[in-house]
């Protein structure tokens, strides 16, 4: 077999899917250079080299990719803060090392105004109406507040507040959801416009899924759509998190979607890859530029935002469904010959367990966390001894977690640890994913009952079929 040497820059569960996706390959014995930010036990096991680096500063994963550069073939980043900061820009242009994640300019995700704007050139018809408050274009906070509620006057108040620069979600504020008073938005706007520009946008009532597509720079490979989970609570309720969980359905689509959504999704993609790769082909968009989340109204899907890098967890239940060895996948997309992708005819379901305080769950519900538990061991070999049980269909896999000296394993702040169904319905993937959680024990985790529930997605169906009847 071929020998492979491949860096992964890793933030969380979703860089061990992909470690895991490599060292699965059948075609290439794999090594692996892992840049992470935490000791996760599932890379330090499986990792030729490991080292921490808890901010991903891109010099310190610049200088430990110089230190392996002949082991090395290519690299591939997960988190958006390496990319926007131009890891693949230094590595790729210092050390040859082809790095498969956009170039700093390529990376939308930096800007959210800069987004906006491209798709109000490129695709007007799905981009909500906004407006832009830039610090730079105000002396005095009344001239901004007055020109604030001008805007909110004509939306109704019915808005989405948004900071310009990536907040992983959490800097985004909802009418109905985050505020219900102008002086609540007022609030949120004004903590962030103390940073930088913000933008206001309609509240678009739909339902949201993500789409994510491999790149090459000459091809866009759409991949199965997923559903994030992005409120801390059951019931969508909470605040903004990383993201509570997924779910994929068999096929392309999600079961409140209809085929031709999809269609237009990728028509909606492909007119912004046409326009940044501006004619043959456009290297620097290697990876997954194109991970958009999509909000689907009566009338179709609207856009919300680019991300540029695969979902976190949008991507771990679609690694283990390629057809296709991901090695090769990865060397398709440094060729610049990635044309399409099988992926099987499975449902899967992703269920995050985090610790107390993430989403503030231990201020709203102090009742439910068993305090003598917190900070304490997590015991994941419950959980991954149900593969005896369902082989390669149920995935465990540690995120924001830390291997200690003495062997243990420890949560952190974020979302700590992941299982993975995979099935041929969602209710049976759902049943797989909640097992492997129920089994994992310690640190006072938590997760919310509700991820690929029946009544969730059939609520989704419900609000999508009132929503198309009223055109
Ligand atoms: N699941 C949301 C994200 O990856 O940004």
């Amino acid at each position: 077999m071929e020998r492979v040497g491949i860096l992964v820059v890793s933030y969380g569960s979703r860089e061990a899917a992909i470690v895991d996706a490599f060292l699965r390959s059948r075609e290439y014995k794999v090594d692996l250079y892992i840049a992470d930010r935490q000791r996760n036990p599932f890379n330090v096991k499986r990792a030729k080299e490991h080292v921490v680096i808890p901010d991903l500063n891109v010099e310190s994963i610049y200088k430990f990719a110089e230190k392996h550069r002949d082991e090395i073939d290519f690299g591939i980043v997960g988190p958006e803060k390496p990319i926007i900061e131009g890891v693949r820009d230094l590595i790729e242009g210092n050390l040859g090392i082809p790095m498969i994640c956009p170039t700093k300019v390529y990376a939308l995700e930096r800007s959210k105004v800069a987004q906006r704007l491209l798709f109000q050139e490129v695709v007007p018809e799905v981009n909500p109406r906004f407006k832009i408050f830039d610090p730079k274009d105000y002396k005095d906070l009344s001239d901004v507040k007055r020109d604030l509620f001008k805007w909110l006057d004509e939306l109704d108040n019915k808005v989405a507040v948004k900071p310009d620069a990536p907040a992983a979600g959490k800097g985004v504020g909802v009418w109905g959801d985050h505020f219900n008073t102008r002086d609540e938005i007022w609030e949120h706007f004004l903590a962030n416009f103390k940073v930088g520009p913000v933008i206001v946008e309609e509240k678009i009532e739909g339902e949201e899924s993500s789409f994510q597509a491999f790149c090459d720079g000459k091809h866009i490979v759409p991949l199965p759509e997923t559903r994030d989970y992005k409120r801390a609570f059951d019931g969508d309720r909470g605040p903004n998190t990383g993201g509570m969980g997924t779910y994929k359905d068999r096929g392309n689509i999600l079961p409140f979607m209809r085929p031709e959504d999809w269609e237009k999704e990728k028509r909606i993609v492909e007119r912004i890859f046409e326009r940044l790769k501006g004619g043959g082909s456009n290297p620097n968009l290697r990876g997954v530029p194109f991970y958009e989340a999509f909000i689907h109204t009566g009338k179709g899907p609207m856009i919300l935002e680019n991300n540029s890098r695969p979902g976190d967890p949008e991507i771990i239940p679609i690694l283990p469904l390629l057809k296709d060895d991901f090695v090769d996948i990865c060397f398709r997309i440094i060729e610049g010959t990635l044309t399409h992708v099988d992926v099987e005819e499975k449902a899967a379901v992703v269920v995050y367990k985090v610790p107390p305080k993430y989403g503030g769950y231990i201020d709203a519900f102090p009742h439910l966390v068993n305090r003598s538990e917190i900070g304490t061991p997590v015991i994941l070999d419950e959980a991954e001894g149900l593969s005896a049980k369902y082989g390669d269909n149920i995935r465990v896999y540690p995120g924001s977690m830390e291997i200690r000296e003495d062997g243990k394993f420890y949560a952190l702040s974020s979302r700590a640890v992941c299982t993975l169904g995979i099935a041929d319905d969602i209710q049976s993937a759902r049943e797989i994913a909640m097992e492997g959680i129920r089994a994992i024990r310690g640190g006072a985790l938590w997760n919310r009952m509700d991820i690929a529930s029946r009544e969730h997605i059939e609520r989704s169906i419900r609000h999508m079929e009132m929503l198309r009847k009223r055109i």
